[in-house]
């Protein structure tokens, strides 16, 4: 097994991350570099271990977990209630100060379970085995952990980075076809944002990392990561570097939150937001046509996204000014002056939003106008 180690700085320590196809099998070596530990604790919630819980098992033959804990982990359930239930869970369980936690689960486990580790004991080491290809790629890098309030998403949190995260691109085959396109539109984001090859490598072999393919997953997801520890290692509380992360996601949190939250997958609306992204760089002079095309042709790959009809620009440019991510009145967006490059843009024209918001969903049409 080819085992890839990235390496992440924190303010509050060096962590690695462990990327391989069949990582999972070497858990017990991963766990023992670490240290002993008093006793192993699994937070996870039933579909994931239903899922994946055989293969972790197989990995912990000398780290018995001593309790598998179980929680929901709908969107809906990302609430203090959640922390409160897991941090009884481990304090019945009699889980102490020397006790590790595995958070086995995509990023709603690892965004909640994280968050309990920080503050059970104030504070338990923590161990996150990310089960879908956001949290592979994404989630369990960078130490964000919390939940959600009813006034908004992830209002609640602390940076607790894992002191390990171990990454299993195999984990991956029982994902519905939903989320794993939703998480190639994040990866799609991560070749625009940072790296040419990896963009033109998609381009190669999308139709093989549609099908998850061993060998180009292992690619894929190892880059990522990458990507994200190179940023993150920079720019741990998103003073500056860390922003360009959100290409695609101004447009897309609108486009999730004027909808509710119920008509797209939170990658799906990043792919539109990345379209819109890229016609919006185009349309204030900075984005070239050509890598407008390349980027738009990557992302119809995906396949068709739940469409935006009934939403209103004007009710997507509010929800952007009131994005907690825009500082004042003014709109700010992460744009793309090449593909490989990108970087925070400030008082971007409203005209050329109202543009790009215009275009976005004609794109297609407009394609098959131009060539047919
Ligand atoms: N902390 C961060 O930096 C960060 C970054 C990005 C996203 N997030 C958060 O992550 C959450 C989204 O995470 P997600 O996209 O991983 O989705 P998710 O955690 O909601 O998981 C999606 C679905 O897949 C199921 N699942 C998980 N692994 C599976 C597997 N191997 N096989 C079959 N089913 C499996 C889950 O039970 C769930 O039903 C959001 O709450 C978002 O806010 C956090
Ligand atoms: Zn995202």
């Amino acid at each position: 097994m080819r085992v890839r180690r990235i390496k992440v700085r924190a303010s509050s320590g060096a962590y690695e991350v462990v990327c391989a196809a069949g990582a999972v099998s070497r858990l017990d070596d991963e766990i023992a570099r670490l240290g002993k530990f008093t006793s192993v604790h699994v937070v996870t919630s039933p579909k994931v271990w239903r899922a994946v819980g055989k293969a972790v098992l197989r990995g912990l033959a000398r780290h018995k977990p001593s309790e598998v804990h179980l929680f929901d982990d709908r969107e809906a359930k990302k609430e203090m209630r959640s922390v409160e239930q897991i941090a009884r869970l481990l304090a019945r369980a009699k889980a102490d100060r020397r006790s590790l936690i595995l958070a086995v689960g995509g990023g709603v486990v690892g965004d909640v379970v994280g968050y309990a580790a920080a503050s059970y004991l104030r504070g338990v080491a923590l161990v996150q085995i990310p089960t879908t290809l956001v949290s592979q790629t994404d989630s369990s890098v960078g130490g964000k952990t919390g939940v959600n309030l009813p006034e908004g998403k992830n209002l609640v949190g602390a940076f607790y980075p894992a002191r390990l995260v171990v990454v299993d691109p195999q984990l991956l085959k029982t994902l519905s076809k939903r989320e794993f396109r939703g998480g190639l539109a994040e990866v799609i984001k991560y070749g625009i944002i940072a790296d040419a090859k990896l963009f033109e490598y998609l381009e190669e072999n999308f139709e093989r990392a549609l099908r998850r393919d061993e060998k180009v997953l292992e690619y894929l997801i190892c880059r990522s990561i990458e990507i994200k520890a190179w940023v993150v290692s920079k720019d741990e509380r998103e003073s500056g570097l860390r922003e360009i992360l959100n290409y695609g996601h101004t447009f897309g949190h609108a486009l999730e939150s004027e909808t509710r939250y119920r008509r797209f997958q939170h990658g799906e609306a990043v792919a539109w937001g990345m379209k819109c992204a890229a016609l919006l760089g185009h349309k204030i002079g900075l984005t070239r046509a050509s890598d407008v095309s390349r980027i738009v042709a990557l992302i119809e790959r995906l396949g068709p996204l739940p469409d935006w009809s009934r939403v209103s620009d004007a009710s997507l440019i509010e929800a952007m000014k009131s994005d907690k991510k825009t500082v004042g009145n003014k709109l700010r967006f992460v744009l793309s002056k090449k593909i490989g490059k990108a970087a925070t843009y400030e008082n971007v024209p409203l005209d050329a939003v109202k543009h790009a918001l215009h275009f976005a969903p004609r794109l297609h049409a407009l394609t098959e106008i131009v060539s047919g």
